[in-house]
């Protein structure tokens, strides 16, 4: 296992598709390492997901984990590390969500999108399994991140340019609203 360097915004692996993994390939010890070094990746950088492609492979290979007291997204509902290989996404209902995002490809930038609310995610572990979640809110929106990168997509193509703010001036100026705005919603 190691920590590999998070690909940024510009390199063209961020806008690939990333492909497919045949069932026969997840238990390869090519992929199985580059699980673990995703998670390893993620917890060394504090993110709250990770996707193959951020590591310069592009396959569909996704990671969510929100340990408690994170550091970037305090904010943001503990989640349980889920290992998702080829995962497919769809919403639940119409009803949409402003979230605040970051993303380890995009230093020091976060905007404004929208989201689904609530998604449904069928997903294969890392052992070839198959699984089929529902997600709300945040963590709906987490899940919703990690599978557009496996698409080439990047929050700023769905955000609010006018919203774009540092770190900092997140903090100083957007955070209590967006808090007070999450608050009221249901995890
Ligand atoms: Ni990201």
């Amino acid at each position: 296992m190691s920590v590999r360097e998070v690909v940024k915004i510009g390199d063209p692996v961020l806008r690939e598709r990333a492909r497919e993994l045949n069932p026969e390939e997840i238990g390869s010890d090519e992929i199985q390492r580059l699980i673990d070094d995703l998670i390893e990746t993620k917890r060394a950088t504090h993110g709250a997901g990770i996707a193959a492609n951020q590591i310069g492979e592009a396959v569909r290979v996704a990671i969510v984990e929100v340990e408690e007291g994170n550091p970037r997204y305090p904010y943001k509902p503990p989640e349980p590390l889920t290992v998702m290989v080829n995962p497919a996404i769809e919403p639940i209902g119409d009803e949409a969500v402003e979230i605040n995002e970051g993303c380890l490809s995009v230093p020091a930038l976060r905007g404004n999108l929208q989201r689904h609310l609530a998604v449904r995610i069928r997903y294969l572990d890392r052992h070839g399994d198959q699984h089929e979640v529902v997600k709300r809110g945040l963590t709906a929106g987490t899940f919703q991140h990690e599978v557009d990168h496996l698409d080439g997509v990047l929050f700023v193509d769905r955000a609010d340019p006018r919203t774009f703010a540092t770190w900092e001036q997140f903090d100083h100026h957007q955070r209590e609203e967006f808090l007070r705005r999450v608050a009221e919603l249901e995890t």
